[in-house]
């Protein structure tokens, strides 16, 4: 039976990701720091799908608990999704030691150990899924959101090493980058509401990818052209954007 564990399941687009593959015929094992939250979910994913729903605590920073519950659920689960984020506050970081810190370790050195758990697991079974969410903002640091984007960066970058690592082990590794999209991280920011797309449409594009075997996903897909242009962007010009 395929089982699958999302880790920073209460987020908007993993609650999408959720629904989507349990409508598939996914089994879940819902993981996030906030149990009541995640127990209330798996109630209504179950009565929704009729899927085996699961809950387990996890907190990023927390890693020395990650061990245990990956030993716990080694077993029966094929695929792993991570959609643990936080935005931060850049301002606040920008002079707070433990703030920036807590942006880092959330967004890419707090999933390390897990992922690199599951990649071995993964790897000595010769079959098995990784889906990271990572984010647009790692393609080019921007001064709003720097330190949220260079943990996106390192994210992103680990993932493809890990997916050069297990391709030839049959492990399939897919980096997601969602461009804006309407969840709590993006509230009270002064945003183009008409980039703005639902977690459902990032829950779709992620099954297709999934399904197509494909690397790097840019959701919705225009995120693709949009950062294609904000790459090549001369330096000079860039730093003069308020961006
Ligand atoms: N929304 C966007 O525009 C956008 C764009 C690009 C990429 N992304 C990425 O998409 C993913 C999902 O984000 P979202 O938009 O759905 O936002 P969200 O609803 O705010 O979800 C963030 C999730 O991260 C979890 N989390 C935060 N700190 C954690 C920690 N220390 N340990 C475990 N879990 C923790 C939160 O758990 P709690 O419920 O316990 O707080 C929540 O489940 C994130 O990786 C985000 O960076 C989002």
């Amino acid at each position: 039976m395929p089982y699958m564990l999302i880790l920073g399941a209460t987020s908007e687009i993993a609650r999408a990701c959720a629904l989507r593959f349990a409508q598939e015929g996914w089994d879940l094992c819902l993981a996030g720091r906030r149990l009541d939250a995640l127990q209330a979910m798996a109630q209504e994913l179950h009565d929704k799908t009729g899927r085996v729903m699961d809950c387990a605590e996890f907190d990023a920073l927390n890693t020395c608990t990650h061990a245990k519950l990956w030993t716990s659920l080694a077993g029966r689960t094929n695929a792993v999704l991570c959609a643990v984020g936080l935005l931060g506050d850049q301002l606040e970081a920008r002079h707070d030691e433990g703030a920036a810190d807590r942006i880092l370790r959330t967004n890419f050195t707090g999933l390390v150990p897990l992922l690199s758990m599951a990649a071995d697991t993964f790897e000595k079974r010769q079959r098995g899924l990784i889906i990271g969410i990572s984010s647009v903002a790692g393609d080019r640091g921007r001064s709003s959101n720097y330190l949220y984007g260079s943990a996106k960066a390192g994210f992103t970058a680990f993932l493809s090493g890990l997916r050069a690592r297990l391709a030839p082990s049959g492990v399939h590794v897919l980096t997601v980058k969602p461009g804006l999209i309407a969840s709590p991280m993006l509230e009270g920011r002064d945003l183009p509401r008409g980039l703005i797309a639902s977690p459902t449409t990032v829950a779709r594009d992620i099954a297709d990818a999934v399904r197509k075997g494909r690397y790097t996903l840019y959701t919705p897909w225009y995120w693709r052209a949009i950062m294609l242009a904000v790459k090549h962007l001369p330096e000079r010009l860039f730093i003069k954007l308020k961006s």
